[in-house]
């Protein structure tokens, strides 16, 4: 029998355990959490991300400054800002929603927050930091997807772990965690060759892809954990991940679910990353 991992049920305990926190940071130690997040145009899907991230900070009692900025903005406006809520005091982190439009500068634009303030942890300098796994900031959909795995304590040392996808958000940085915890490490992109035969060698398989039904039950090994990534709609307009879960859930040991797997951990990792930054900023004040 297939265990459905219930990313609602884990990022909901995480959450209260950082409302305790928070609210005795507060009481205690006069440290208020406060996250800001900037976001450029209206795309739709990104409104919704800001949204809940928005909520998510209020209910656990984190302070959140919204900035919308026209899809138009300068390069040098937005710079500005990044600059401005630097230097903020009651402002512990600081997240840019990506993507942005494209006349704006992405790398730019993160390099010019403060690695203390980078709570999505994209800077090159907390990049770096995960690399050497000497790290303050977790990415968030990566640290989410390794707390899952916890607490329904699944083996990870000595596993093969294959991850389809090399974004600088979720492949790359998942790969760096994995081998921290001693998994064996494989990554597959969209020029791998024999992606199938791979993806069935995996005792962990996490799939970033972006596809909806991506991952079939052909590609999956007996008894493998089945993590999946992706937020997609199908053509009837449903959202789905990239595994085509009917099917998989069948072969898996565990699989996580699309809506209710890994996205509510990725905003709880987001609201815990805001927590270690109030607290590392105010030793160095
Ligand atoms: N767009 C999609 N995922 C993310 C994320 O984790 N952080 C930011 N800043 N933008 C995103």
């Amino acid at each position: 029998m297939v265990n459905i991992i219930n990313g609602k049920d884990v990022s909901n305990n995480l959450r209260n355990n950082l409302k305790d926190k928070i609210s005795q940071l507060k009481s205690i130690n006069n440290i208020h959490p406060s996250l800001a997040v900037i976001i450029v145009g209206d795309d739709p899907a990104s409104k919704i991300y800001v949204n809940n991230k928005k909520k998510a900070c209020e209910e656990i009692g984190i302070k959140s400054h919204e900035f919308v900025l026209p899809s138009d903005i300068s390069e040098y406006k937005l710079l500005q800002l990044i600059e401005e809520l630097n230097c903020r005091d009651d402002v512990n982190g600081i997240l840019v929603q990506l993507p942005l439009p494209s006349h704006l500068n992405e790398k730019a634009i993160i390099e010019h927050i403060n690695p203390i303030k980078d709570v999505d942890a994209f800077h090159e300098i907390n990049v770096g930091k995960i690399m050497t796994g000497n790290f303050e900031f977790l990415p968030c959909t990566p640290a989410g997807i390794m707390q899952l795995l916890d607490d329904y304590n699944i083996d990870i040392a000595g596993k093969h772990c294959v991850i389809i996808g090399r974004s600088n958000i979720v492949g790359k940085p998942m790969a760096m965690l994995m081998l921290h915890r001693d998994a064996t490490v494989t990554i597959c992109h969209s020029k791998t060759q024999n992606l199938s035969e791979i993806c069935k060698t995996a005792d962990i398989l996490i799939a970033a892809v972006g596809q909806a039904n991506f991952v079939t039950a052909d590609m999956v090994k007996n008894g493998a954990v089945v993590i999946d990534v992706g937020i997609n709609r199908n053509e009837a307009g449903k959202l789905c991940g990239d595994v085509d879960f009917e099917r998989v859930k069948d072969i898996a040991s565990y699989i996580t679910p699309v809506p209710g797997g890994v996205g509510p951990m990725t905003i709880a990792i987001l609201m815990k990353n805001t927590v270690t930054a109030a607290i590392l900023q105010s030793k160095n004040n």
